[in-house]
Protein backbone atom coordinates (compact mmCIF):
# COMPACT_ATOMS: atom_id res chain seq x y z
CA UNK A 1 0.00 0.00 0.00
CA UNK A 2 0.98 3.41 -0.46
CA UNK A 3 0.52 4.49 3.22
CA UNK A 4 0.34 2.81 6.71
CA UNK A 5 -3.41 2.47 7.04
CA UNK A 6 -5.07 3.30 10.69
CA UNK A 7 -5.80 0.09 12.97
CA UNK A 8 -8.90 -1.16 12.61
CA UNK A 9 -9.49 -0.76 16.38
CA UNK A 10 -8.83 3.22 15.58
CA UNK A 11 -12.17 3.14 13.25
CA UNK A 12 -14.03 0.94 15.07
CA UNK A 13 -13.85 3.15 18.42
CA UNK A 14 -14.82 6.20 16.30
CA UNK A 15 -18.30 4.08 15.32
CA UNK A 16 -18.58 3.44 18.52
CA UNK A 17 -18.41 7.24 19.89
CA UNK A 18 -21.23 7.84 16.42
CA UNK A 19 -23.61 4.73 17.80
CA UNK A 20 -23.32 6.07 21.10
CA UNK A 21 -24.92 9.47 19.44
CA UNK A 22 -27.67 7.96 17.59
CA UNK A 23 -31.44 7.62 19.68
CA UNK A 24 -32.67 4.41 19.84
CA UNK A 25 -35.91 5.42 16.85
CA UNK A 26 -32.74 6.25 14.38
CA UNK A 27 -30.21 4.67 12.06
CA UNK A 28 -27.30 5.99 10.11
CA UNK A 29 -26.62 5.79 6.60
CA UNK A 30 -22.74 6.68 5.69
CA UNK A 31 -21.93 6.94 2.29
CA UNK A 32 -18.07 7.54 0.48
CA UNK A 33 -17.43 10.19 -2.07
CA UNK A 34 -18.66 10.09 -5.71
CA UNK A 35 -16.10 9.06 -8.50
CA UNK A 36 -15.76 12.24 -10.54
CA UNK A 37 -15.64 12.36 -14.14
CA UNK A 38 -12.41 14.11 -15.17
CA UNK A 39 -13.00 14.18 -19.21
CA UNK A 40 -14.93 11.74 -21.30
CA UNK A 41 -14.91 8.61 -20.04
CA UNK A 42 -11.80 8.74 -17.14
CA UNK A 43 -11.86 9.89 -13.83
CA UNK A 44 -10.23 11.96 -11.14
CA UNK A 45 -8.13 10.11 -8.67
CA UNK A 46 -11.14 8.41 -6.24
CA UNK A 47 -10.88 9.90 -2.69
CA UNK A 48 -12.73 8.73 -0.09
CA UNK A 49 -14.92 10.73 2.22
CA UNK A 50 -13.35 12.11 5.00
CA UNK A 51 -16.15 10.74 7.91
CA UNK A 52 -16.54 7.52 5.78
CA UNK A 53 -13.10 7.24 5.74
CA UNK A 54 -12.59 7.84 9.73
CA UNK A 55 -15.54 5.40 10.49
CA UNK A 56 -13.95 2.76 8.31
CA UNK A 57 -10.72 3.18 6.98
CA UNK A 58 -12.17 2.16 3.35
CA UNK A 59 -10.84 3.89 0.26
CA UNK A 60 -12.79 2.33 -2.06
CA UNK A 61 -15.26 4.03 -3.99
CA UNK A 62 -19.02 2.57 -3.93
CA UNK A 63 -18.97 1.99 -0.52
CA UNK A 64 -21.54 2.52 2.17
CA UNK A 65 -22.07 1.90 6.02
CA UNK A 66 -25.07 1.70 7.73
CA UNK A 67 -25.07 2.17 11.44
CA UNK A 68 -28.23 1.03 13.51
CA UNK A 69 -27.00 0.69 16.97
CA UNK A 70 -30.55 -0.80 18.59
CA UNK A 71 -31.04 -2.84 16.21
CA UNK A 72 -32.21 -6.24 18.02
CA UNK A 73 -29.63 -8.57 15.33
CA UNK A 74 -25.98 -7.44 17.03
CA UNK A 75 -24.72 -8.79 13.44
CA UNK A 76 -26.74 -6.04 11.59
CA UNK A 77 -25.79 -3.07 13.83
CA UNK A 78 -22.67 -1.96 11.86
CA UNK A 79 -22.77 -3.05 8.09
CA UNK A 80 -20.57 -2.12 5.68
CA UNK A 81 -21.34 -2.43 1.62
CA UNK A 82 -19.15 -2.64 -0.76
CA UNK A 83 -19.05 -3.04 -4.36
CA UNK A 84 -19.34 -6.73 -5.35
CA UNK A 85 -15.97 -7.78 -7.44
CA UNK A 86 -15.83 -9.46 -10.30
CA UNK A 87 -12.96 -11.15 -12.66
CA UNK A 88 -14.55 -8.38 -15.11
CA UNK A 89 -13.52 -5.85 -12.49
CA UNK A 90 -9.98 -7.34 -11.38
CA UNK A 91 -8.88 -7.34 -15.38
CA UNK A 92 -9.69 -3.79 -16.20
CA UNK A 93 -9.80 -2.11 -12.59
CA UNK A 94 -7.84 -4.41 -10.15
CA UNK A 95 -8.82 -6.41 -7.16
CA UNK A 96 -11.60 -4.62 -4.89
CA UNK A 97 -11.34 -6.04 -1.60
CA UNK A 98 -12.81 -9.15 -0.15
CA UNK A 99 -15.37 -8.94 2.34
CA UNK A 100 -12.50 -10.33 4.65
CA UNK A 101 -10.16 -8.26 3.83
CA UNK A 102 -13.08 -5.37 4.67
CA UNK A 103 -13.49 -6.90 7.99
CA UNK A 104 -9.70 -6.68 8.65
CA UNK A 105 -9.12 -2.66 7.41
CA UNK A 106 -12.39 -1.81 9.62
CA UNK A 107 -13.29 -4.18 12.40
CA UNK A 108 -17.00 -4.05 10.82
CA UNK A 109 -17.96 -7.87 11.00
CA UNK A 110 -20.91 -7.69 8.69
CA UNK A 111 -19.94 -6.73 5.07
CA UNK A 112 -22.32 -7.41 2.53
CA UNK A 113 -22.26 -6.39 -1.27
CA UNK A 114 -23.99 -3.46 -2.35
CA UNK A 115 -26.62 -5.19 -4.68
CA UNK A 116 -28.52 -5.86 -1.02
CA UNK A 117 -28.16 -2.31 0.06
CA UNK A 118 -31.43 -1.01 -0.98
CA UNK A 119 -33.71 -4.21 0.32
CA UNK A 120 -31.82 -3.67 3.54
CA UNK A 121 -32.43 -0.14 3.62
CA UNK A 122 -36.04 -1.32 3.06
CA UNK A 123 -36.62 -2.80 6.03
CA UNK A 124 -35.00 -0.31 8.41
CA UNK A 125 -37.01 2.58 6.82
CA UNK A 126 -39.96 0.58 8.21
CA UNK A 127 -38.45 -0.15 12.12
CA UNK A 128 -36.82 3.39 12.73
CA UNK A 129 -38.33 7.15 11.77
CA UNK A 130 -34.96 8.85 12.07
CA UNK A 131 -32.10 9.16 9.38
CA UNK A 132 -29.25 10.38 9.90
CA UNK A 133 -27.08 11.09 6.42
CA UNK A 134 -23.39 11.86 5.85
CA UNK A 135 -24.68 15.14 4.08
CA UNK A 136 -24.62 18.79 4.54
CA UNK A 137 -27.84 19.99 5.78
CA UNK A 138 -27.94 22.25 3.57
CA UNK A 139 -28.62 20.94 0.18
CA UNK A 140 -27.57 24.03 -1.94
CA UNK A 141 -24.12 24.39 -0.97
CA UNK A 142 -21.83 22.38 -2.76
CA UNK A 143 -22.31 19.96 -6.52
CA UNK A 144 -24.62 16.54 -5.36
CA UNK A 145 -22.84 13.82 -4.00
CA UNK A 146 -23.59 10.27 -3.10
CA UNK A 147 -24.89 11.18 0.22
CA UNK A 148 -26.73 14.44 -0.86
CA UNK A 149 -28.69 12.64 -3.69
CA UNK A 150 -29.37 9.93 -0.88
CA UNK A 151 -31.33 13.16 1.05
CA UNK A 152 -32.85 14.09 -1.93
CA UNK A 153 -34.65 10.60 -2.44
CA UNK A 154 -35.30 9.65 1.31
CA UNK A 155 -37.61 13.45 1.67
CA UNK A 156 -39.40 12.19 -1.52
CA UNK A 157 -39.82 8.57 -0.59
CA UNK A 158 -40.40 9.00 3.34
CA UNK A 159 -42.21 11.83 4.09
CA UNK A 160 -42.74 11.55 7.42
CA UNK A 161 -39.59 10.12 8.69
CA UNK A 162 -36.98 12.67 10.06
CA UNK A 163 -33.87 13.16 7.65
CA UNK A 164 -30.72 14.47 9.97
CA UNK A 165 -27.45 15.52 8.51
CA UNK A 166 -24.55 13.70 10.82
CA UNK A 167 -21.96 16.06 9.58
CA UNK A 168 -22.15 17.98 12.60
CA UNK A 169 -21.83 15.45 14.86
CA UNK A 170 -19.00 14.05 13.28
CA UNK A 171 -17.30 17.32 12.86
CA UNK A 172 -17.05 17.14 16.54
CA UNK A 173 -15.80 13.94 16.83
CA UNK A 174 -12.94 14.39 14.78
CA UNK A 175 -11.51 17.96 15.86
CA UNK A 176 -9.69 16.41 18.70
CA UNK A 177 -6.81 13.86 17.08
CA UNK A 178 -6.30 9.93 18.02
CA UNK A 179 -2.06 9.64 18.92
CA UNK A 180 -2.76 7.49 15.11
CA UNK A 181 -3.82 10.83 13.19
CA UNK A 182 -0.94 12.63 14.83
CA UNK A 183 1.33 10.35 13.30
CA UNK A 184 -0.80 10.22 9.94
CA UNK A 185 0.24 14.48 10.04
CA UNK A 186 3.69 14.51 10.96
CA UNK A 187 4.48 11.87 7.76
CA UNK A 188 2.70 14.17 5.78
CA UNK A 189 4.30 16.91 6.94
CA UNK A 190 7.66 15.01 7.00
CA UNK A 191 7.03 14.80 2.86
CA UNK A 192 5.81 17.68 2.71
CA UNK A 193 9.51 18.95 4.05
CA UNK A 194 11.08 16.62 1.31
CA UNK A 195 8.95 17.84 -1.44
CA UNK A 196 10.01 21.38 -0.56
CA UNK A 197 13.52 20.84 -0.40
CA UNK A 198 13.36 19.26 -3.56
CA UNK A 199 11.32 22.45 -5.51
CA UNK A 200 14.23 24.61 -3.83
CA UNK A 201 16.43 23.15 -4.95
CA UNK A 202 15.38 23.62 -8.42
CA UNK A 203 14.49 27.18 -8.01
CA UNK A 204 16.61 30.09 -10.18
CA UNK A 205 15.71 32.81 -12.36
CA UNK A 206 13.17 31.89 -15.22
CA UNK A 207 11.88 28.65 -13.87
CA UNK A 208 8.05 28.32 -14.27
CA UNK A 209 6.48 28.39 -11.23
CA UNK A 210 4.90 24.67 -12.45
CA UNK A 211 8.21 23.37 -12.69
CA UNK A 212 8.87 23.62 -9.01
CA UNK A 213 5.51 22.28 -8.57
CA UNK A 214 6.92 19.68 -10.55
CA UNK A 215 9.60 18.75 -8.12
CA UNK A 216 7.53 18.94 -5.26
CA UNK A 217 4.90 16.72 -6.21
CA UNK A 218 7.08 14.41 -7.55
CA UNK A 219 8.63 13.78 -4.44
CA UNK A 220 4.87 13.58 -2.76
CA UNK A 221 4.70 10.21 -5.37
CA UNK A 222 7.67 9.23 -4.54
CA UNK A 223 7.22 9.33 -0.69
CA UNK A 224 3.98 7.78 -1.04
CA UNK A 225 1.86 10.37 -0.32
CA UNK A 226 -1.86 10.04 -1.18
CA UNK A 227 -1.88 12.99 -3.53
CA UNK A 228 -1.91 16.40 -2.65
CA UNK A 229 -3.69 17.66 0.43
CA UNK A 230 -4.90 21.04 -1.98
CA UNK A 231 -3.93 22.66 -5.24
CA UNK A 232 -0.07 23.78 -4.53
CA UNK A 233 0.15 27.73 -4.17
CA UNK A 234 3.63 28.22 -5.87
CA UNK A 235 4.20 31.81 -6.52
CA UNK A 236 6.73 34.45 -7.34
CA UNK A 237 6.62 38.02 -6.85
CA UNK A 238 3.09 40.11 -6.85
CA UNK A 239 1.26 36.17 -7.73
CA UNK A 240 2.29 36.03 -3.52
CA UNK A 241 0.48 38.83 -3.01
CA UNK A 242 -2.78 36.28 -4.11
CA UNK A 243 -3.84 34.61 -1.61
CA UNK A 244 -5.40 31.79 -3.27
CA UNK A 245 -3.25 31.91 -6.62
CA UNK A 246 -3.17 28.24 -7.82
CA UNK A 247 -2.43 28.93 -11.40
CA UNK A 248 1.23 28.45 -11.17
CA UNK A 249 2.50 29.37 -14.47
CA UNK A 250 4.83 32.33 -14.70
CA UNK A 251 8.03 32.27 -14.61
CA UNK A 252 10.10 33.40 -11.45
CA UNK A 253 12.04 36.78 -11.45
CA UNK A 254 15.67 36.92 -10.25
CA UNK A 255 14.50 39.43 -7.64
CA UNK A 256 11.81 37.84 -6.93
CA UNK A 257 10.42 36.18 -3.16
CA UNK A 258 8.35 33.11 -4.24
CA UNK A 259 6.10 31.70 -2.09
CA UNK A 260 5.08 28.23 -1.34
CA UNK A 261 1.88 27.17 0.18
CA UNK A 262 1.84 23.18 -0.11
CA UNK A 263 1.08 20.20 1.18
CA UNK A 264 0.70 16.50 0.94
CA UNK A 265 -1.52 14.24 2.07
CA UNK A 266 -0.82 11.21 4.03
CA UNK A 267 -3.27 7.93 4.28
CA UNK A 268 -5.47 11.04 3.97
CA UNK A 269 -4.02 13.29 6.00
CA UNK A 270 -3.35 16.52 5.37
CA UNK A 271 -0.31 19.12 5.78
CA UNK A 272 -0.55 22.87 5.03
CA UNK A 273 2.83 24.44 4.63
CA UNK A 274 3.68 28.04 3.92
CA UNK A 275 7.36 29.13 3.50
CA UNK A 276 8.36 32.34 1.51
CA UNK A 277 12.07 31.83 -0.06
CA UNK A 278 13.96 34.61 -2.02
CA UNK A 279 14.66 33.21 -5.66
CA UNK A 280 18.21 34.55 -5.35
CA UNK A 281 18.89 32.54 -2.24
CA UNK A 282 19.41 36.13 -0.47
CA UNK A 283 16.92 38.38 0.67
CA UNK A 284 16.75 41.98 -0.21
CA UNK A 285 16.89 44.44 3.09
CA UNK A 286 13.61 45.35 2.19
CA UNK A 287 12.12 41.79 1.86
CA UNK A 288 13.98 40.48 4.92
CA UNK A 289 12.24 43.78 7.08
CA UNK A 290 8.69 42.11 5.66
CA UNK A 291 9.23 38.42 6.38
CA UNK A 292 10.86 39.63 9.87
CA UNK A 293 7.75 41.19 10.70
CA UNK A 294 6.15 37.96 9.60
CA UNK A 295 8.25 36.46 11.61
CA UNK A 296 7.55 37.80 14.75
CA UNK A 297 4.35 37.95 14.54
CA UNK A 298 3.81 33.79 14.02
CA UNK A 299 6.30 33.15 17.03
CA UNK A 300 3.93 35.63 18.98
CA UNK A 301 0.89 33.52 18.21
CA UNK A 302 3.26 30.05 18.04
CA UNK A 303 3.63 30.93 21.94
CA UNK A 304 0.00 31.33 22.65
CA UNK A 305 -0.77 27.90 21.14
CA UNK A 306 -2.24 26.10 24.41
CA UNK A 307 -5.91 24.70 25.72
CA UNK A 308 -8.19 27.22 26.63
CA UNK A 309 -6.82 29.96 24.08
CA UNK A 310 -8.86 29.96 20.94
CA UNK A 311 -7.34 30.52 17.03
CA UNK A 312 -9.52 34.00 17.16
CA UNK A 313 -7.57 35.10 20.11
CA UNK A 314 -4.29 33.98 18.60
CA UNK A 315 -5.35 36.20 15.49
CA UNK A 316 -5.68 38.99 17.49
CA UNK A 317 -2.87 38.54 19.20
CA UNK A 318 -0.80 38.32 15.77
CA UNK A 319 -2.46 41.41 14.39
CA UNK A 320 -1.64 43.52 17.15
CA UNK A 321 2.53 42.74 16.45
CA UNK A 322 1.62 43.48 12.80
CA UNK A 323 0.23 46.75 13.49
CA UNK A 324 2.84 47.58 14.55
CA UNK A 325 5.18 46.16 12.62
CA UNK A 326 3.32 47.89 9.60
CA UNK A 327 4.77 51.65 11.41
CA UNK A 328 7.97 50.05 11.29
CA UNK A 329 7.62 49.12 7.82
CA UNK A 330 6.65 52.59 7.06
CA UNK A 331 3.30 51.41 5.37
CA UNK A 332 0.96 53.06 8.19
CA UNK A 333 1.84 56.13 10.81
CA UNK A 334 1.86 55.38 14.60
CA UNK A 335 -1.34 57.82 14.47
CA UNK A 336 -3.06 55.33 12.30
CA UNK A 337 -1.56 52.51 14.12
CA UNK A 338 -2.78 53.57 17.38
CA UNK A 339 -6.51 55.20 16.03
CA UNK A 340 -9.59 52.83 16.05
CA UNK A 341 -9.41 51.96 12.47
CA UNK A 342 -6.08 50.30 12.85
CA UNK A 343 -7.09 46.73 12.07
CA UNK A 344 -8.91 48.75 8.63
CA UNK A 345 -5.34 49.40 7.91
CA UNK A 346 -3.86 46.05 8.79
CA UNK A 347 -6.93 44.25 6.27
CA UNK A 348 -4.97 45.93 3.15
CA UNK A 349 -2.20 44.00 4.07
CA UNK A 350 -2.98 40.79 5.79
CA UNK A 351 -6.43 38.58 5.64
CA UNK A 352 -5.77 35.19 6.74
CA UNK A 353 -7.14 33.41 9.69
CA UNK A 354 -5.73 29.91 11.04
CA UNK A 355 -7.88 26.54 11.23
CA UNK A 356 -7.92 23.18 12.00
CA UNK A 357 -5.87 20.50 10.06
CA UNK A 358 -6.91 16.93 9.77
CA UNK A 359 -8.44 14.53 6.91
CA UNK A 360 -9.37 17.66 5.28
CA UNK A 361 -6.98 20.69 5.20
CA UNK A 362 -9.97 22.74 6.66
CA UNK A 363 -10.76 20.44 9.32
CA UNK A 364 -13.86 20.16 11.48
CA UNK A 365 -13.53 22.40 14.45
CA UNK A 366 -14.42 26.37 14.77
CA UNK A 367 -12.13 29.29 15.31
CA UNK A 368 -13.89 30.15 18.37
CA UNK A 369 -13.40 27.25 20.05
CA UNK A 370 -11.55 26.40 22.92
CA UNK A 371 -8.67 24.77 21.98
CA UNK A 372 -8.17 21.04 23.57
CA UNK A 373 -5.34 18.22 23.94
CA UNK A 374 -4.67 16.89 20.83
CA UNK A 375 -6.27 19.55 18.02
CA UNK A 376 -4.15 20.35 15.35
CA UNK A 377 -4.21 23.77 14.16
CA UNK A 378 -2.10 25.79 11.64
CA UNK A 379 -1.02 29.15 12.29
CA UNK A 380 -0.44 31.45 8.96
CA UNK A 381 0.27 35.27 9.30
CA UNK A 382 0.93 36.49 5.83
CA UNK A 383 1.65 40.38 4.86
CA UNK A 384 0.93 40.98 1.20
CA UNK A 385 2.10 44.33 -0.14
CA UNK A 386 0.73 44.19 -3.51
CA UNK A 387 2.53 47.67 -4.59
CA UNK A 388 6.00 46.00 -3.85
CA UNK A 389 4.78 42.51 -5.20
CA UNK A 390 6.03 41.27 -2.26
CA UNK A 391 3.95 38.62 -0.26
CA UNK A 392 5.08 36.46 2.64
CA UNK A 393 3.03 33.46 4.34
CA UNK A 394 4.26 31.28 6.90
CA UNK A 395 2.44 28.61 7.98
CA UNK A 396 3.05 25.51 10.57
CA UNK A 397 1.15 22.43 11.89
CA UNK A 398 0.70 22.29 15.74
CA UNK A 399 -0.31 20.43 18.02
CA UNK A 400 -2.07 21.35 21.08
CA UNK A 401 -0.47 19.17 24.15
CA UNK A 402 -1.46 19.51 27.87
CA UNK A 403 0.95 22.12 28.70
CA UNK A 404 1.28 24.32 25.33
CA UNK A 405 1.93 23.00 22.02
CA UNK A 406 4.36 21.08 20.07
CA UNK A 407 4.96 22.23 16.14
CA UNK A 408 4.82 19.60 14.14
CA UNK A 409 6.91 21.14 11.14
CA UNK A 410 9.80 22.70 13.17
CA UNK A 411 12.16 21.04 11.40
CA UNK A 412 11.05 23.19 7.65
CA UNK A 413 13.27 25.84 7.88
CA UNK A 414 11.74 28.85 9.20
CA UNK A 415 14.31 31.97 9.96
CA UNK A 416 15.46 34.06 7.42
CA UNK A 417 18.76 32.92 7.82
CA UNK A 418 18.14 29.18 8.10
CA UNK A 419 15.86 29.71 5.33
CA UNK A 420 18.66 31.19 3.23
CA UNK A 421 21.15 28.45 4.51
CA UNK A 422 18.99 25.96 2.66
CA UNK A 423 18.82 27.60 -0.41
CA UNK A 424 22.27 27.67 -0.56
CA UNK A 425 22.91 23.98 0.78
CA UNK A 426 20.81 22.90 -2.20
CA UNK A 427 23.01 25.00 -4.48
CA UNK A 428 26.09 23.24 -3.58
N1 LIG B 1 -3.42 26.22 1.81
C1 LIG B 1 -4.67 26.68 2.23
C2 LIG B 1 -4.60 27.33 3.53
O1 LIG B 1 -3.54 27.70 3.98
O2 LIG B 1 -5.55 27.48 4.23
MN1 LIG C 1 -3.83 26.87 5.98
MN1 LIG D 1 -1.76 26.77 3.46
Amino acid sequence: MRYQPLPAKFHTANRQKLAELIPEHAFAIVDTADVLRRAGDFEYPFRPDSNFYYLTGIDESEAVLVITPHHPNQRLREVLFLRETSEFTALWEGQRLTQDQATKRSGIQTVLWLSELESFLEQLVGKYSTVYLNAESSLESGPLNPASRRAIKLHAQLPTHDIISSVAIMGDMRTVKAPEEVDQIRRAIDITGRGLAKAWAALKPDVPEYALEAELTAEFTRQGATGSAFSAIIAGGQNATVIHYSTDAAEIGADDLVLFDVGAEAGYYAADISRTVPASGRFSDRQRAVYEAVHKAQAAGIALHKPGATIISIDAAMRTVLIKELVSLGLITSEQAAGPDAQKHLSQYYSHISHHLGLDVHDTGSPVEELKTGMVVTCEPGLYLAEEGIGVRLEDDILITDTGCEVLSKSIPSTPDDVEAAIAGHRQ
